[in-house]
């Protein structure tokens, strides 16, 4: 078990699914989950900053994660949400929701099990969050948590939105990046946080293949090829 923390824009989601499939893992994408569950709280048109009505609709949401790193697919109830999670209406209120301490525990019951069952699957997972190593998965075999400039993770996020055709600037992104970084640095339930024996990799002037040899160095290192018990592909 791989857990990649980190804010975004540090480039995990990419280094993620790539270093699943290298690694012949399961994936597993946390923030889908979180954005799921606001997608559901906006549609139900609840004011994210209420946390008892966010949590009303976290308890009965119909949230289904995919964990093949090659074909990722989030559900709410039979619909495919995979591009409306990312749009801007779900970003502006993700922190929010994701602050309230009954989402968290909700997400977190689910997260185990679907590790669990990717475990069984695959023989391992890579899994990606915010506190992944802090609190989902205190034993991981190896974590990481990526770091990069602002203005790095702001150029990122812009290129990818324009390349999945939503409309930004640079300099709004840049803003975006920082309030989330702020609010899901500063709540109380397990707030964005490296583990204290979490390896810090700073992105800010490395590019996705040269991250993901530096992960694949510690995966080496630590042996973790093989080790597993599931089918044997890692
Ligand atoms: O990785 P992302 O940008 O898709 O995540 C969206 C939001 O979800 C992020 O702003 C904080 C929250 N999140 C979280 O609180 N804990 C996680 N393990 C993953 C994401």
């Amino acid at each position: 078990m791989i857990a990649l923390d980190g804010p975004s824009g540090t480039g995990k989601s990419t280094v993620a699914r790539r270093l699943a499939t290298a690694l012949g893992a399961g994936y597993l994408d946390t923030g889908a989950m979180y954005r799921t569950v606001t997608l559901a709280v906006l549609r139900a048109g609840v004011d994210p900053a209420d946390a008892e009505a966010v949590a009303k609709v976290a308890e009965r949401v119909a949230l289904s994660v995919g964990t093949d790193p090659r074909r990722q697919e989030v559900r709410l109830g039979e619909e495919n949400v995979g591009v409306e999670i990312r749009g801007q209406e779900v970003t502006l209120a993700v922190s929010a929701v994701s602050a309230v301490p009954r989402v968290r525990e909700l997400l977190k019951m689910q997260q185990q099990e679907l590790i669990a069952g990717a475990v069984d699957r695959y023989g391992g997972i890579v899994v990606e969050g915010r506190d992944i190593g802090s609190a989902i998965a205190p034993d991981a075999a190896l974590k990481i948590f990526l770091t990069a400039s602002s203005d790095a993770r702001a150029q990122r996020r812009t290129s990818q939105d324009a390349s999945e055709g939503r409309e930004s600037t640079l300099d709004a992104t840049k803003l975006d990046v920082e309030r989330r970084d702020r609010l899901d640095s500063s709540r109380a339930a397990s707030p964005l946080r490296p583990a204290d024996d979490a390896v810090w990799l700073d992105t800010t002037h490395l590019d996705v293949a040269g991250v993901l040899d530096r992960i694949l160095e510690l995966v080496d290192e630590r042996e973790l090829r093989g080790v597993a018990a599931g089918p044997g592909r890692w």
